[in-house]
């Protein structure tokens, strides 16, 4: 916890987006990550990289990909970072978070150190299969309210807001509040380097109704947890094509892909190999390689992603940002 704290004073990662696989058993409109086929570690390499990166500090971890729960081992693994001392949050589409599953991660949660956070957006059959590729509406809603039922896991769902679902934002943050889970949700990000599949035609970006998306928005914004409005707000700067400032990659998060390889996001390529290198020794030379491309990206081809935007948001908005540090410390210590 100390080590993270300072990582968080003097601008080192303190999330962790970890790539369990690029497998997947949905096929998004948005996403080209299940297309990859990449190599995965194994148990002894997961363990070497992460041991390493709680030494530098890694407070929390999205365990996501490709879909985690298509992984056979996602079960210990989840446990192994848990008892390492991280905070885990399980980033999945939920089709395989049944219930037996959502009783498995209960009970391993440790000190209330996992979330699981399940991708919806839409309650519209037609639309999610449209959107996610799968005709698999029905399983993923059982599943959130299986996840709201459960005794002691943080539960959330996360809405990616494209041209398709923007109308029902306001139906699903009701939706899933209603059930006392978190809803969160960012836009669709159009730009394909990575994990985007770069479809325009989903993109609220350049979009002729952007400003009617922008006021749906910030209806929403007003019935939103304090904590996540500055991110809100930066995110409708993003959608009117205004300056939202140095990308945060590399300052707040990082990305470990699937073969145990760094980098500074989900849209440019790794670089090092953690299986063979130690981060706390090489953070420097990681950081000044890593500085040049984010620079030249954030200003040329610029994406707006939760993990390496959401820190900084609050970061920069000084009452929110002392209300969540209180929160972190009474909530997480
Ligand atoms: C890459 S997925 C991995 C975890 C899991 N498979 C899932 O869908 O939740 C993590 C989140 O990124 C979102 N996402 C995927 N492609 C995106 C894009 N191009 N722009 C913004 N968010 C995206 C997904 O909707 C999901 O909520
Ligand atoms: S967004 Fe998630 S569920 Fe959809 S294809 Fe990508 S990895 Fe799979
Ligand atoms: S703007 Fe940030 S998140 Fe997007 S590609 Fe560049 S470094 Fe990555």
């Amino acid at each position: 916890m100390i080590r993270s704290f300072l990582n968080l004073l003097t601008g080192r990662p303190t999330l962790c987006v970890y790539d369990l696989t690029t497998r997947c058993n949905s096929r998004c409109a948005f996403c080209s990550i299940w297309k990859r086929r990449e190599k995965e570690m194994n148990l002894k390499e997961i363990e070497k990289v992460f041991t390493d990166l709680k030494r530098f500090g890694i407070h929390t971890i999205f365990l996501q990909g490709g879909e985690p729960l298509v992984h056979s081992n996602f079960l210990e693994v989840t446990d192994m970072l848990v008892s390492m001392g991280f905070h885990v949050n399980v980033i999945s589409n939920g089709i395989l978070m049944s219930e037996n599953m959502i009783s498995k991660l209960d009970d391993m949660n440790i000190r209330g150190r996992i979330k699981v956070t399940i991708s919806l957006d839409t309650l519209d059959r037609k639309k999610y299969e449209k959107i996610r590729g799968v005709d698999r509406l029905d399983a993923v809603l059982k599943n959130i309210r299986s996840l709201a039922e459960c005794r002691s896991l943080e539960g959330g769902v996360h809405a990616t807001v494209t041209s398709i679902n923007y109308t029902e934002l306001e139906d699903l943050r009701k939706l899933i509040h209603d059930l006392g889970l978190d809803f969160s949700f960012n836009t669709y990000n159009d730009v394909k380097n990575y994990a985007s599949a770069g479809d325009r035609s989903l993109s609220l970006k350049n979009s002729r109704k952007v400003e009617k998306i922008i006021a749906e928005i910030e209806k929403l914004k007003e019935r939103m947890p304090r904590l996540y409005r500055p991110f809100i707000s930066d995110n409708i700067r993003y959608m009117r094509g205004e300056d939202v400032g140095p990308c945060d990659a590399f300052i707040d998060s990082f990305r470990v892909t699937s073969e145990g390889m760094l980098t500074p996001c989900l849209e440019l390529p790794p670089f090092y190999d953690l299986k063979k290198q130690d981060i706390s020794r090489e953070w420097k030379d990681f950081k000044k390689r890593a500085r040049c491309p984010i620079e030249r990206c954030y200003t040329r081809t610029p994406c707006f992603y939760g993990c390496t935007r959401g820190m900084g948001s609050v970061k920069r908005n000084p009452p929110t940002a002392i209300v969540g540090f209180f929160s972190v410390i009474s909530n997480r210590a």
